[in-house]
């Protein structure tokens, strides 16, 4: 017999809404670092457009700024006006014509803002900057406390501003659905702005947006509602969280099952489970890195908040994927690292996991050259 008698979990569709995707691999949010204003351009083009081609079901763009003081670098994307949509709208054509649904990631970093790239170590902008153009921006912080000693003391946000950037991010999402995206992520995890309100590491306020984990939550939630409430019923909306806080910190995982629960009822559809970001002087450890270590996070809060869940984190292995699907610990896989090596590690996975259409996650003049070649036909008889 030729035939596949179970398709592996990994190659199986999924619907969310009316998004049906045609793999659960999802290429995760990674910051590039060379956009000019925000604005996209050939190489996101490229890098984006790679794993499309590679056989990914969603490809998600990089951590975008819902405005401008809401970007760490200047060379951070981000999606305030016109232009970025008009440039964003190549790119989601381009990603839907190599059969992958495009994805954004909405954020802001808050009291990060205001650096130098990760090769410089983040490090703060400074007057010599300024004498090249690239003068240091104030962040905005639930408190005014310094992400890093070097780093300037962030605004402590008004009611006003907290306003403001709640309707930033409801804008962005409508402007996301005008570029054609399909799906919207918001960035609630990784130490910036949301994840901010959410620990008690940054958030010493005592109003209602501080104090206890109901006012602490408060910021998220309002971004979420503000976002469903534009974003169309039919398309996904997903919420990246850090499960825990990181070494010392103080947000865990319970914590996050009850901030999950309330995400779900606002309309989250998706809980992607990465971690760290905000670190104090607290028991908490460090994670040891190994392949899917934070896959317990993504199969805690599928079970006890009743959703679906994206894991991530040193996913590598295509057997290792297929187990965490099939013994149902998370609904989606999504990769970074280890697409920047191969954008198209979807096909290698599938032909090791004996699909027997591999090749048709490419496009079909691809497949019928790469075919071709598997059953000993010679290239030129064919040109
Ligand atoms: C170059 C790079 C940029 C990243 N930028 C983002 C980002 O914009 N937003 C985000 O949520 N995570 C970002 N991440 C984290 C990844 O999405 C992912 O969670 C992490 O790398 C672990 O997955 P991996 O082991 O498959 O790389 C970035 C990671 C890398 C390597």
């Amino acid at each position: 017999m030729n035939g596949e008698p179970t398709r592996p979990l990994l190659f199986t569709p999924l619907s969310l809404r009316g998004v049906t995707l045609r793999n659960r691999i999802v290429a995760s949010p990674m910051c590039q670092y060379r956009s000019n204003d925000g604005c996209p351009n050939e190489w996101h083009l490229m890098h984006l457009g790679r794993m499309a081609l590679g056989g990914a079901g969603i490809v998600f763009t990089e951590e975008t700024a819902v405005e401008p003081r809401g970007r760490k670098t200047y060379d951070c994307a981000g999606i305030w006006n016109q232009q970025q949509v008009d440039g964003y709208a190549r790119i989601t054509d381009l990603l839907r014509s190599l059969g992958a649904v495009p994805a954004i990631q909405l954020g802001h970093c808050g009291r990060r803002a205001g650096t130098h790239g990760p090769m410089q170590g983040f490090s703060a902008l400074t007057s010599e900057d300024a004498k090249r153009g690239q003068a240091p921006w104030a962040g905005i912080a639930p408190s005014a406390l310094r992400a890093a000693p070097d780093m300037p003391e962030p605004i402590e946000m008004t009611l006003d501003d907290i306003a403001t950037v709640t309707q930033a991010f409801a804008d962005a999402a409508k402007r996301s659905d005008a570029a054609g995206f399909d799906i919207c992520e918001v960035h609630g995890a990784h130490g910036y702005l949301i994840h901010q309100f959410l620990s008690p590491v940054t958030n010493r306020r005592t109003d209602a947006y501080g104090g206890d984990r109901e006012g602490r939550m408060r910021f998220a939630l309002e971004i979420t509602e503000a976002v469903r409430r534009v974003w169309p019923d039919t398309k996904p909306l997903f919420f990246r969280l850090s499960a825990v806080d990181g070494k010392g910190g103080l947000w865990n995982e319970d914590d996050t099952v009850a901030l999950s629960r309330e995400l779900v009822q606002r309309g989250v559809d998706v809980i992607d489970c990465s971690s760290g970001g905000i670190t104090g002087d607290s028991a908490m450890p460090r994670l040891e890195y190994a392949p899917g270590y934070q896959v317990p996070f993504a199969e805690r809060i599928r079970r006890e908040a009743n959703t679906s869940t994206m894991a991530v984190g040193l996913l590598i292995d295509p057997n290792q994927c297929e187990a965490i699907l099939a013994q149902g610990r998370a609904d989606l896989i999504a990769i970074a690292r280890e697409l920047m090596l191969r954008g198209d590690w979807p096909v290698h996975a599938a032909k090791a996991l004996g699909v027997n259409d591999y090749l048709d996650l490419f496009p079909a003049d691809y497949a019928w050259r790469l075919k071709r070649r598997e059953a000993g036909l010679s290239f030129t008889a064919s040109y």
